[in-house]
């Protein structure tokens, strides 16, 4: 790989020394985002058929080790690692400054899906050897990404985004650390792990870690994509950037030591983070001047899943402390809607980023025109009604999971791994068959 400047004059291996003009110097070669979103929609497929093959457990045991791999097939081997592929390539392209080395990104990838794959597989079928090597992998994963991004996240005067993307990187390591103590407990049994530790780990994950990281990069992407340009500053957006980790930190302590006034005031300030990332997203769908599609049904639905998470969540906690049989469901369809608000994102997003990624990619390679002999467009790398339909089946099979978790039902549970792992299928195939079918028909001359 060929070494590239940086903007402080620092040679570094970490940038696409082949970019075509107009894409940012500090940009990682293609191949690291598009690897870790692939590896995320493997993982989506996987959860799907975990959650059909766990649905009759999980109607009868929310705590049951088939439950937790399928929740960490979804949130480790599809969400986080989607978020990885994203921090890969946003924080070059928002800080300026690439990461440090092309090689460790590819380590961390590898190791990373490793760790993803091996710790629910190894929890699912009981192999305490296989979740040891899940939860050893994950930690040496996520030290990798850490030194690997660490140095860009360190530049100065570039926004809240480059806030949320250190918090997010922090959530990540804090998650993790908790997990790999998890993953020693389940073997030594130094702490009683209790439903409350579990969701305070699920607290920390989603909101810190990966929450955190959609609303920093939300704000760079959200003005590119719906065309929106705000007359102010995103005050609200830069609220919640602070307040939704403080707030998931303040919650997850006050669920582990079970003090219902610590996590009381933790659930306040995640209120105000949500209110703020919504007036946020409020503001751009107000500001835009790009006419409705299928990005901005996406953003909207993922924000309505994130209502409801928040929902589900008041509902759950006041049932659980009534101590009324529903409660535990109710939290676990809140966990689910949350997961889900970053599902739908995340599939949002990769119907853009990977096309533009892949465009680049093509250019690159010296393709000019798509197969209607037009220069090459955005369009010609996806297909809508793909698109629409894999929008449809994520969309209902979150929902499904969500009211199958709430009322135990085993049919609904198993309609959602089903939807699931369809919309894995679609969404992956999409954005994969369509620029290998342009460069495979690119004019020969086209191509160096
Ligand atoms: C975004 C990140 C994460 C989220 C949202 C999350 C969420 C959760 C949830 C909700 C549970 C309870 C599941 C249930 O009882 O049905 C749980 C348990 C567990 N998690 Fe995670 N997790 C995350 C990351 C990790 C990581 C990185 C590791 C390992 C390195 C890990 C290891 C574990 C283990 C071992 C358990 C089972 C604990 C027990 O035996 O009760 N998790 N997690």
């Amino acid at each position: 790989m060929a070494s590239a400047p940086s903007p402080s004059g620092v040679v570094s291996s970490g940038a696409w020394a082949q970019r075509p003009s107009g894409v940012p110097a500090a940009v990682p070669p293609p191949g690291i985002p598009l690897a870790f979103l692939g590896a995320s929609g493997l993982g989506l497929v996987a959860m799907g058929v975990a959650w059909v093959l766990t649905a009759g457990a999980a109607s009868r045991d929310l705590t049951a080790d088939p439950v937790v791999a399928a929740v960490h097939l979804g949130v480790l081997a599809t969400l986080a690692t989607g978020v990885l592929g994203a921090m890969h390539q946003f924080v070059p392209v928002i800080t300026a400054r690439p990461i440090r080395s092309v090689r460790t990104a590819a380590t961390s990838l590898i190791v990373w899906v490793v760790g993803a794959w091996a710790l629910p597989l190894g929890i699912g079928t009981g192999s305490p050897a296989t979740t040891a090597v899940g939860g050893a992998a994950l930690g040496v994963a996520v030290a990798l990404v850490t030194w690997n991004l660490a140095p860009s996240l360190r530049v100065r005067g570039k926004g809240s985004s480059v806030t949320a993307l250190r918090w997010s990187l922090a959530g990540a390591i804090a998650t993790t650390l908790v997990g790999v103590a998890f993953v020693g407990d389940r073997r030594a049994a130094w702490f009683p792990l209790s439903g409350h530790v579990d969701l305070a780990m699920g607290v920390v994950g989603m909101f810190a870690w990966l929450g955190t990281a959609y609303i920093g990069v939300a704000a760079k992407l959200w003005p590119m994509f719906m065309l929106a340009h705000l007359e102010r500053p995103d005050r609200a957006g830069a609220t919640a950037v602070w307040a939704m980790p403080i707030g998931a930190i303040v919650l997850a302590t006050g669920l582990a030591i079970r003090r219902d006034l610590v996590a009381e005031v933790g659930a306040l300030v995640l209120a105000v983070a949500i209110v703020a990332h919504l007036r946020s997203l409020v503001a751009h769908v107000a500001h835009r001047r790009r006419a409705r599609d299928l990005h901005l049904v996406y953003v909207l639905t993922s924000a309505g899943l994130l209502v409801a998470g928040s929902l589900l969540g008041a509902a759950g906690t006041i049932a659980v402390r009534m101590r009324v049989d529903a409660g535990p469901g109710l939290v676990a369809a809140a966990m689910v809607a949350f997961g889900g608000w970053l599902l739908v994102a995340l599939v949002g997003h990769a119907h853009k980023v990977v096309p533009f990624i892949g465009w680049s990619l093509l250019r690159a390679r010296g393709v000019r025109t798509g197969p209607s002999g037009r220069p090459l467009a955005f369009a010609d790398l996806i297909d809508a009604r793909w698109a629409a339909l894999g929008y449809g089946q994520v969309t209902a099979g979150v929902v499904a999971l969500a009211s199958g978790l709430a009322t135990r039902s085993v049919g609904l549970l198993v309609t959602a791994g089903a939807l699931l792992a369809a919309s894995g299928v679609t969404v992956t195939l999409n954005l994969v068959v369509h620029p290998w079918r342009v460069a495979r028909s690119a004019p020969a001359a086209d191509v160096p």
